[in-house]
């Protein structure tokens, strides 16, 4: 693909799509990559992505503007990348957190695309779940935005109202999952593995649970009830759990980082 990328902000995030892109066969030397410590990717540059501490250079070079700042150095860079932006040429898609396609319009004026994207940090093992809106996206908009993240995972389109959803879901989920296996490590010491069996047990577990209900595309519940047998011991482990508040839990849990979200 012959698409112009400029990833603005090369940390974690900006640095693991710079490597999908490539992989999605972006050329690496249509992609520009920026930050103020440019020696932190020397990495990239060896791979043959361009780096560069001059946001306006990677603007200049590009057609789409990926963000992958922090929330609070993004409106002070827009600002800077601004008056370089230009209409019927530019495309941006921002992956700052809880930042709408409004604001950043408010700054940079210009009349052209803005969408967002919200992955999780899975995309460093191009496993990611990406959530985005693409309001009135037209001319191959979508498709260019599905190629790009073709191999960094999953990804969905939904309504910009859904993004604060979304991050709490996927982004904030992957914690979730983590305390969840975190927890299974901790009953299997205490059932008699050491911690590495026990986490190795606990980690594929929960990867072959994942993939029984992508590849069977069933309900969890069917998948409970091939191994809960009446009267087991599976059932009274699982009873237990819930006597205890283990879905109202993760529920609740889930209820209040999104409506922390909101505030
Ligand atoms: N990590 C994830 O998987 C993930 C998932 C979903 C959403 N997000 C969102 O993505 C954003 C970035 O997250 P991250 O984890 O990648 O953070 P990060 O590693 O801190 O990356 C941000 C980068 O921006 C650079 N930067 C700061 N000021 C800059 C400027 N004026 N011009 C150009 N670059 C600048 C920083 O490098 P210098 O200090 O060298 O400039 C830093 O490397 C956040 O808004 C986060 O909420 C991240």
């Amino acid at each position: 693909m012959d698409t112009k990328i400029a990833i603005i902000g090369g940390g974690n995030l900006g640095t693991a799509i710079a490597k999908g892109l490539m992989k999605s066969n972006f050329s690496a030397q249509n992609i520009y990559v920026t930050r103020r410590k440019i020696e932190l990717l020397q990495g990239l540059k060896a791979q043959g992505i361009k780096i560069t501490s001059s946001n306006p250079k990677a603007v200049k070079n590009s057609e789409v503007i990926i963000l992958t700042l922090k929330p609070y150095k993004t409106d002070k860079t827009l600002e800077e990348i601004a008056p370089f932006i230009e209409k019927d040429r530019h495309l941006i898609l921002s992956m700052v957190s809880g930042v709408s396609i409004e604001h950043i319009k408010s700054i940079i004026k210009t009349e052209i695309p803005v969408f967002r994207a919200m992955p999780n940090t899975a995309i460093a093992i191009n496993q990611s779940m990406t959530c985005i809106a693409a309001p009135n996206s037209k001319n191959g908009h979508k498709e260019l935005i599905k190629t790009m993240f073709s191999n960094l995972g999953e990804t969905v389109f939904m309504n910009e109202e859904m993004m604060d959803a979304a991050t709490v879901l996927a982004a904030c989920g992957i914690a979730f999952v983590m305390r969840f296996i975190r927890a299974m490590v901790q009953g299997g010491i205490e059932i008699g593995f050491d911690a590495k069996t026990a986490s190795q047990i606990a980690n594929q577990t929960v990867k072959g649970a994942a993939e029984l209900l992508i590849q069977n595309g069933l309900h969890p519940e069917q998948e409970i009830d091939k191994v809960t047998t009446p009267k087991g011991y599976t059932i009274s482990g699982l009873n237990e759990m819930e006597h205890n508040g283990f879905s109202s839990s993760l529920i609740k849990g889930i209820l209040l980082s999104f409506n922390k979200m909101g505030e």
